[in-house]
């Protein structure tokens, strides 16, 4: 208890802005066996918050599809939030991921990021989603997304996705793929959103959705959530 009690103080501390501690305490109410169990033990680029909205927003989704996406899993912490949900209400989460870090960035656009930064190891990616999420709900696809997402969905499409991509060139490449597949009523959640790069990927993606993309923003701005409308 000692231990777990600790982690509930550094959270705290972890986040200089009072609003964002507070988001995640609130969401540590909500979900505390949740944040036990993968905040305390996986290490990830998503905190307890973010992970609970991925959590609740598969949960609520009532569209057709099967298909929930994440690009991309990194050490597996949104993947195990996500997996959880998933198996929950009888969907597959297809998780993609290069394993070798960012593919790309553009010294202006994305200047927080690196090319290579977050690589990662797919066998602790492997037995964190054996050991705390659920590994019976995941599709795992290894390789670039923008060459293996649009031949794995185009059948039954997707409801949910989670786009964790850091970078313009990335992101608009998916949005677009994803944008072109949809039927209405899939929502799209992007981490970073404030991120110039990001930012510029989902203003394109507006301008030729017309008024069929509604965006909404959570956690002090940094993430956003987009609504697709069917199209009448
Ligand atoms: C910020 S990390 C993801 C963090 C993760 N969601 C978590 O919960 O900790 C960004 C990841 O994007 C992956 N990535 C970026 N572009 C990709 C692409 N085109 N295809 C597959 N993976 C990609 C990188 O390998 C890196 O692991």
């Amino acid at each position: 208890m000692p231990k777990y009690f600790n982690s509930f103080i550094s959270i705290l501390k972890l986040h200089s802005n009072p609003e964002s501690a507070w988001h995640n305490f609130t969401a540590i109410l909500k979900h505390p066996l949740l944040y036990i169990r993968v905040c305390t033990h996986v290490e990830g680029l998503i905190d307890h918050y973010t992970g609970s909205l991925l959590y609740e927003t598969v949960l609520a989704n009532r569209s057709d599809s099967h298909n929930i996406i994440e690009v991309v899993a990194y050490k597996g912490k949104s993947t195990i939030y996500l997996s959880l949900a998933a198996f929950k209400v009888n969907k597959r989460l297809i998780s993609f991921e290069l394993f070798s870090g960012l593919p790309c960035s553009d010294p202006v656009l994305d200047s927080g990021f690196r090319k290579g930064q977050f690589s990662s190891d797919i066998n602790q990616y492997i037995a964190n989603i054996a050991t705390y999420g659920n590994s019976s709900a995941v599709d795992l696809m290894i390789g670039d997304a923008r060459q293996t997402l649009l031949p794995k969905i185009v059948d039954n499409g997707f409801s949910v996705a989670f786009l964790d991509v850091d970078v313009y060139e990335v992101m608009k490449e998916l949005l677009f793929q994803l944008w072109n597949i949809a039927k209405g009523n899939e929502i799209v959640i992007i981490h970073d959103i404030n991120s110039p790069g990001v930012r510029k990927a989902v203003d394109e993606l507006l301008v030729i959705a017309k008024n069929r993309v509604i965006e909404t923003h959570f956690h002090r701005n940094t993430i956003a959530k987009l609504v697709i409308l069917p199209q009448f």
